[in-house]
């Protein structure tokens, strides 16, 4: 029966997500620890670079980034849209401008993650594709610390929309409405091809394919009842 299947699926699960996505995987974890309480999940919280250095040593169950890695072989599993926004300090200048172009975006100052950043890598190759330089202020070796970065007015920057949950809520961080973004990427779900999952591991990652969408909507309403406002992106 359906109860005896869930009471088996019990034990440790090791998983790994970039830092972006602790923004959003909490509510995912709650979800499925209601349905699975004998599950125990272990978190590792690290960037990209680390990411990959952790599926090569076979380190963890399951890893959640926001890239297929290019040099390894892999299976993954893409389970929900990651936008990239670009967002400022709510007393800047281009707030309420429409489809601002790119050409007047560069003209700030942007400040950037820390190499081996998935997010640095998203960031560089959207302004590499459209063939111009950016100013670099700042270097800053997380997103909680490019938000505090923004609001102090060091420069604007580009994250994941699902960083600036709480930011928007409160209005002290604005999305601009930059030509070309949010650009859209996604989140995967990735395990080495030649890895034997453990039967936890196997619920998660079809828990996270099925689930995903449903759970979020969810979590969002809740916030909404509970008097948080949710910003549109632009
Ligand atoms: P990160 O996140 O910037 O913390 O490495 C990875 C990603 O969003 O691709």
């Amino acid at each position: 029966s359906l109860n005896e299947l869930q009471g088996s699926i019990k034990g440790r699960l090791k998983l790994a997500v970039v830092t972006t996505a602790t923004y959003f995987t909490p509510h995912l974890f709650n979800r499925f620890l209601r349905q699975y309480p004998e599950v125990n999940i272990r978190l590792n919280v690290t960037n990209r670079n680390s990411i990959l250095e952790r599926l090569a040593n076979n380190e963890d169950d399951l890893v959640i980034m926001g890239q297929v890695p290019e040099h390894l072989n892999v299976q993954s599993h893409q389970f929900l849209e990651n936008p990239l926004v670009v967002l400022a300090p709510a007393n800047h200048p281009l707030v309420n401008e429409k489809n601002i172009p790119i050409s007047r975006i560069l003209q700030e100052t942007f400040l950037v993650r820390e190499l081996g950043s998935g997010t640095r890598l998203a960031m560089e190759r959207y302004f590499e594709g459209v063939e111009l330089g950016l100013k670099v202020g700042m270097e800053l070796g997380s997103s909680e610390a490019i938000k505090q970065g923004v609001i102090a007015g060091l420069g604007i920057s580009v994250l994941s929309r699902h960083t600036l949950t709480l930011e928007l809520a409160t209005g002290i961080i604005k999305l601009l409405d930059v030509e070309g973004f949010p650009q859209m990427r996604y989140w995967y779900i990735v395990h080495l091809s030649e890895k034997k999952l453990s039967l936890v591991a196997r619920t998660f990652l079809d828990f996270l394919i099925t689930r995903t969408r449903d759970v979020l909507t969810e979590a969002e309403k809740t916030l909404i009842e509970a008097g948080m406002h949710i910003a549109e992106t632009p």
